[in-house]
C-alpha cells in the first residue's frame, strides 16, 4: 500500500529519459513551478532550435506564513495561488517541473562501494541510514549518481526529504490542475541555468548564490559537477525584519519601503547601514562555505559568485558581498541563452524578472534536458 501511493504520488526526484519522453513526448513547451516563501512562480519555455525562448512568466504573491522553512502550512493559499497562476498566464501545458527546499531537506555528497550497479540502492539506502536525522519510514529518498570508477566506488548525490513535507507540495499542485511530473532542488536548476547560459570553464569552479526570502542556497559548481551544496537561513527577509524593527514600521510597509528603495539613489541612509550591516552577514556565510568547500572538496577553486534570486536585487548588497568576500560577483542573466520575443517582454521588463525568474526557469529546462 505505501509502495503503491509512494509510485502514484510521487515522481522520482531526478529525470530519466524515458520519463522525460513519457511525459514531455509531443509537447512543445516546458513549465517550470517553483513555490518560494515570498511568492510561487510559473515560467513555460517553448524550444527555439537548439536553445528555448520565454514564452510566459507568472508570479503570485503569498502570505507572510503560507510556508514555513520551506514547507507549505497554508496549502488552500497555495493551492489557490498556482490556480490563479495557471489563468494568468493560460497555462496550457500540466506537466511541471517543481522543486522542494527546506529545513527537511538533506542533500549529501557519499561514495559507495558495490561489486554490481544493481546493489547499489540497497547500500546508498541502507548507508543513508546512518546519517538521516529522521526515522527512515518518514522519508523519501533517491540520488544521482556522479561517476564510477573501475574499483566499483560510486560517487553520488543523495537527497532526503521528510515524506509529509513532499506530500504536501504534491497535494497542492495536483489540487490545482498540475502534474508535478518532475521533483527538483533549486540547488541544481540554479546549476542547469549556470550550464545553459555561461560557458564551460573546466579550470574554475563557480558558486551560485540564490538569495530568496527566508533562505540563501549556494551550490559550488565545477565541470559540470554540483561539488557541494548548502543552505542557510539568511534572506530578503532578514532585511524586512530590520526595517521593520529599527523603523517601526508593518511587515508590509518594511517590504514596500525596501523594494522600492532603488539604486538611482533614492535609498535613505538608515535603509542602506542596515543593507550594509545584512551583506556582510550575508558575505561572511558565503566565505564559510568557501573556505569548506576549499579545505574539502576535490573542485578547482572558486573564480567568481554569481548572485541570484528576488533578495539579490536588494540595492548595493552584490557589491558588499564582492568586497567583503575578495572575488568578483555578478548578478546571474538567464536571459544570456534564453531568447524572447521583444513585441512581448520589454528589455525592462526583463531586467525586473531575471532575478527572481532563474530558478523556475532553471527548472523548466531541466524538463527540457535530453
Ligand atoms: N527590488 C527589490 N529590492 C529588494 N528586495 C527585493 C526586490 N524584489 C524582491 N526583493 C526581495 O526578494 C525576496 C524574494 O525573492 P525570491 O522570490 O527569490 O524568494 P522566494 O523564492 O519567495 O523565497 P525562498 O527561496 O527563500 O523560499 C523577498 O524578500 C523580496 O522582498
Ligand atoms: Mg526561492
Amino acid at each position: 500500500m505505501a509502495g503503491e501511493s509512494l509510485v502514484r504520488k510521487i515522481p522520482k526526484f531526478f529525470q530519466n529519459i524515458s520519463n522525460i519522453l513519457d511525459s514531455f513526448l509531443g509537447s512543445q513547451t516546458v513549465v517550470g513551478l517553483s513555490i518560494g516563501t515570498s511568492s510561487i512562480k510559473l515560467v513555460e519555455l517553448k524550444r527555439s532550435g537548439k536553445t528555448w525562448k520565454l514564452l510566459h512568466f507568472g508570479i503570485v504573491q503569498l502570505p507572510e506564513d503560507a510556508l514555513v522553512n520551506g514547507e507549505i502550512v497554508n496549502p488552500i493559499v497555495v493551492t489557490d495561488s498556482i490556480k490563479t497562476l495557471i489563468q494568468q498566464i493560460k497555462l496550457k501545458n500540466k506537466n511541471v517541473c517543481t522543486a522542494i527546499s527546506g529545513t527537511s531537506l538533506i542533500v549529501k555528497r557519499m561514495t559507495v562501494e558495490v561489486p554490481n550497479k544493481s546493489e547499489l540502492q540497497d547500500q546508498v539506502f541502507w548507508e543513508a541510514e546512518q546519517y538521516l536525522p529522521f526515522d527512515v519510514a518518514e522519508v523519501v529518498m533517491d540520488f544521482q549518481v556522479l561517476s564510477r570508477s573501475k574499483d566499483r566506488k560510486t560517487d553520488l548525490i543523495l537527497v532526503a526529504v521528510k515524506r509529509s513535507v513532499l506530500d504536501n507540495y504534491m497535494t497542492c499542485i495536483e489540487d490545482a490542475g498540475l502534474k508535478p511530473k518532475i521533483v527538483d532542488l533549486d540547488f541544481f536548476a540554479l546549476q542547469n541555468l549556470y550550464e545553459a547560459n555561461y560557458p564551460l570553464n573546466a579550470s574554475e569552479a563557480v558558486a551560485i548564490i540564490d538569495i530568496g526570502a527566508s533562505a540563501m542556497k549556494l551550490v559550488f559548481v565545477h565541470a559540470g559537477v554540483p561539488i557541494f551544496t548548502k543552505e542557510s537561513s539568511f534572506g530578503g527577509r532578514n532585511l524586512t525584519a530590520e526595517i521593520q524593527k529599527n523603523l517601526n514600521l508593518s511587515f508590509i510597509d518594511a517590504e514596500t519601503l525596501k523594494i522600492g528603495a532603488g539604486p538611482d539613489g533614492s535609498t535613505p541612509q538608515e535603509i542602506s547601514d542596515l543593507v550594509h550591516l545584512m551583506g556582510e552577514n550575508f558575505a561572511a556565510e558565503i566565505k564559510r562555505a568557501i573556505d569548506f568547500y576549499n579545505a574539502s572538496s576535490v573542485g578547482a577553486p572558486v573564480a567568481y559568485l554569481l548572485l541570484t534570486g528576488g533578495g539579490a536585487k536588494i540595492s548595493g548588497l552584490s557589491k558588499i558581498i564582492e568586497d567583503t568576500v575578495g572575488l568578483p560577483t555578478q548578478l546571474m542573466n538567464p536571459f544570456n541563452s534564453i531568447s524572447y520575443d521583444p513585441s512581448v517582454f520589454t528589455q525592462e521588463y526583463l531586467a525586473n524578472i531575471a532575478l527572481i525568474a532563474s530558478i523556475p526557469i532553471g527548472l523548466a529546462l531541466r524538463a527540457g534536458a535530453k
